[in-house]
């Protein structure tokens, strides 16, 4: 399967019922028709993801946002004028165009309009034919790690996908991390997933303090482990001669050790985490030492994958 660059025809794709995996700003997607039940379910089937794990409805312009949500509360609406398009994912009451096919059964919705001109261009091509949204969690299998790159999808996927399925390429995903998800259906916002748009952002566009999350709500990357890749991670320890690491660069790489990646900041850590773990996999080695970054809190969102991808 290669992939493609040809918007139309991936949004024809769409329209007909079929996958299109697409590249975002912060991981690539496994894209459906929000509205065609079929081909939800593929998503699920080919993620080999339970059914009751809600997924996010991708959209390209704020307005399109009243087809499957309702009751947004003004603190929504300014974290979308100040963060959309962009790296967040907003809960909100959901409206009867969101199923439960979409939302697992629950009477929210996640809702995001991705900052990527192929994701864009996708989701408008999408809506010029009529489409209202796109469902699509990460392209990858369930409780691996996201893909960033299209050729990532296809190690992911290419077995699973079938010949009228499309993956566009739009290279590597910038953020390289998952977007922040925000339930905004309190009367104050909580973090239920860590990510580039942190909790200091919130406040400072909201006015609000940001309250603690109300775990009832089902987030699959809020189980213990996920993001994870075949070699076994551990975290803050001393890499011994053969293992993998993964550190910021001032950290020096300790004699007969494989350095994964040595990002000079949070922001290129993130962008190149999956990566490097994944090229892990590809030396099929048995483990990786990474040093957890620190000192701001895109350092939270990377910690939170990282501990999810240590667990065992
Ligand atoms: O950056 C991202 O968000 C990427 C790109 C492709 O947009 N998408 C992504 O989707 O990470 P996924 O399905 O891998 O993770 C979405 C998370 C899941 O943990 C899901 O449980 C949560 O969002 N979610 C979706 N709808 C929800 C809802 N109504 N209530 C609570 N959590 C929800
Ligand atoms: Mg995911």
């Amino acid at each position: 399967m290669e992939p493609i660059n040809d918007l139309k025809e991936a949004a024809r794709a769409l329209a007909s019922g079929h996958l299109v995996a697409f590249p975002t700003e912060t991981v690539y997607g496994l894209g459906a028709d929000a509205t065609n039940p079929a081909a939800v379910a593929r998503i699920y089937a080919t993620k080999q993801r339970p059914t009751d794990h809600p997924l996010i409805v991708h959209i390209d312009r704020f307005e399109r946002i009243n087809s499957w949500a309702i009751e947004i509360p003004d603190y929504a609406k300014d974290l979308a004028k100040a963060f959309w398009p962009g790296p967040m994912t907003l809960i909100l009451q959901r409206s009867e165009t969101a199923k439960d096919f979409i939302t697992g059964g629950q009477p929210t919705v996640g809702i995001r309009i991705p900052n990527h001109p192929v994701a864009l261009g996708l989701l408008s091509e999408f809506a010029a034919l009529g489409g209202l949204g796109v469902a699509a969690p990460s392209a990858n299998r369930f409780g691996k790690l996201s893909p960033t790159t299209a050729k990532a999808v296809l190690t992911e996927l290419s077995d699973r996908l079938g010949v009228e399925d499309k993956i566009l390429d739009g290279g590597a995903s910038e953020v390289g991390i998952e977007s922040t998800i925000i339930d905004c259906t309190k009367e104050l916002p909580s973090i239920l997933r860590p990510g580039a748009v942190t909790a200091e952002m919130i406040s400072a566009v909201t006015g609000l303090r940001v309250s603690e999350p109300d775990w009832s709500i089902r987030v699959s990357g809020a189980l213990e482990k996920h993001y994870a890749p075949n070699a076994m991670i551990e975290l803050d320890t001393r890499p011994k001669q053969g293992e993998g690491f993964l550190a910021l660069s001032h950290e020096a790489t300790p004699p007969g050790v494989i350095r994964l990646g040595a990002p000079v900041d949070t922001a290129e850590f993130a962008k190149i985490l999956y990566d490097s773990l994944r090229k892990a996999d590809e030396l099929r080695l048995a483990k990786v030492v990474v040093l957890v970054p620190n000192g701001d809190e895109l350092a939270v969102a990377i910690e939170d994958r990282l501990r999810k991808a240590a667990a065992r």
